[in-house]
């Protein structure tokens, strides 16, 4: 979807911001000719203007410098010719017909052009393969800089301070169990993972908290036994999902609740929130964005952060 101006004014403003141009211009041009009919006849002399400023900083009436002038009506006439040819005056389109989105999907198609030829023919070798060759893991690491370090961090390890963001290079996964094409779907498709708040379920936050202190225990960190022991009582709840023993189910992205990696929290205060409010991240899809080439590149670059750590 292309936006011009005119999706944003419509009717009177267009009308209203037109005419204050066209107003502006000819005021200036009026002004100026004030300025430049006034000549100093032979022998008559500039007056001089009441004060004089700092003691001796006199100021005369003389008629401003005719090249002076002239580069005034130059802009003029280039802000005319500017506003005819290109979109400015309203809603008024210009009439070479330019705008900025369609400037910048010319340059984008270019670029573009330039990438996949020289990237298409790694497209037919398997990811394995391509990730397996370190200048074009270099290629792919420029690319996750430029387009997934803003959430997943520049090392991919998740963005400091927030959970949300998976980290890449461990051997845990939310979707599929690292199989390259799991991860460049993953990259190309976006994923949606999506728990209910299931605060009423559970019995409130009590309910909540002997859960957590479960999920805890299936983690093996310190957690309260009595709690823990009653939390399992509830697990019929989330093991539709998580599975009878916390393994998670990869197919519907349900993560594995017995390790040690964490989306969000492994806190007692981070998983009652979560079984309380749920939890839902979201992985915007690439494939339309970056085109074909540059998703299996960055698959690759991907499949080798969490492969050094095999
Ligand atoms: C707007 C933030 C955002 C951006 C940008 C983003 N991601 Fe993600 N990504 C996520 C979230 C959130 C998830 C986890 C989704 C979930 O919880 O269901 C995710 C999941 C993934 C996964 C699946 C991980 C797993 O454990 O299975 C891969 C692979 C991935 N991202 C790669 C990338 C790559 C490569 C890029 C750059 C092209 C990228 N992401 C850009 C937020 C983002
Ligand atoms: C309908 C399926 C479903 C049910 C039922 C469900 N979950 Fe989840 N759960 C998920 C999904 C999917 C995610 C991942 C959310 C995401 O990617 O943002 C998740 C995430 C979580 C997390 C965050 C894990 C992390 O790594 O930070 C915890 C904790 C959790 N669930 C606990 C529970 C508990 C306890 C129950 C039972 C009360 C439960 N879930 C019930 C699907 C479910």
């Amino acid at each position: 979807m292309n936006y011009g101006m005119a999706d944003f004014i419509g009717g009177f403003w267009h009308y209203y911001i037109a005419a204050a141009t066209v107003v502006a211009i000819i005021g200036m041009i009026w002004f100026l000719k004030s300025q430049t009919t006034r000549r100093l006849g032979t022998g008559e002399q500039a007056e001089l203007m009441e004060p004089t400023w700092d003691g001796d900083l006199k100021e005369l009436n003389n008629p401003l410098p005719r090249w002076w002038l002239y580069l005034f009506y130059l802009l003029i006439f280039f802000s005319i010719a500017y506003l005819v040819l290109y979109p400015g005056l309203g809603k008024f389109e210009g009439t070479w017909n330019w705008s900025s989105a369609d400037a910048y999907s010319q340059e984008k198609a270019r670029v573009d052009a330039q990438f996949n030829a020289q990237f298409q023919p790694l497209l037919a070798k398997d990811l394995r393969v391509v990730a397996a060759d370190p200048q074009i893991r270099e290629t792919g690491q420029r690319l996750f800089l430029s387009y997934c370090s803003t959430c997943h961090g520049t090392d991919g390890k998740g963005a400091k301070g927030s959970r949300l963001f998976p980290d890449l290079t461990d051997k845990e996964w939310l979707f599929g169990n690292g199989e390259p094409d799991a991860i460049k779907s993953s990259i190309a498709y976006g994923r949606v993972g999506e728990m209910p708040a299931m605060k009423d379920a559970v019995g409130g936050e009590a309910g909540a908290k002997a859960l957590a202190n479960y999920v805890l225990s299936l983690s093996g960190l310190p957690h309260n036994a009595g709690l823990a022991a009653e939390g399992q009582t509830k697990w019929a709840a989330c093991a539709g999902c998580h599975g009878e023993n916390g393994k998670g189910n990869l197919a519907i992205s349900a993560p594995d609740l017995t390790d040690k990696a964490w989306l969000y929290s492994g806190t007692e205060a981070g998983i009652m929130e979560a079984v309380m409010k749920g939890r839902k991240g979201s992985m915007p899809a690439q494939l339309e964005y970056l085109g074909e080439a540059k998703v299996h590149l960055l698959a690759a670059y991907v499949l080798s952060l969490s492969q050094g750590n095999r």
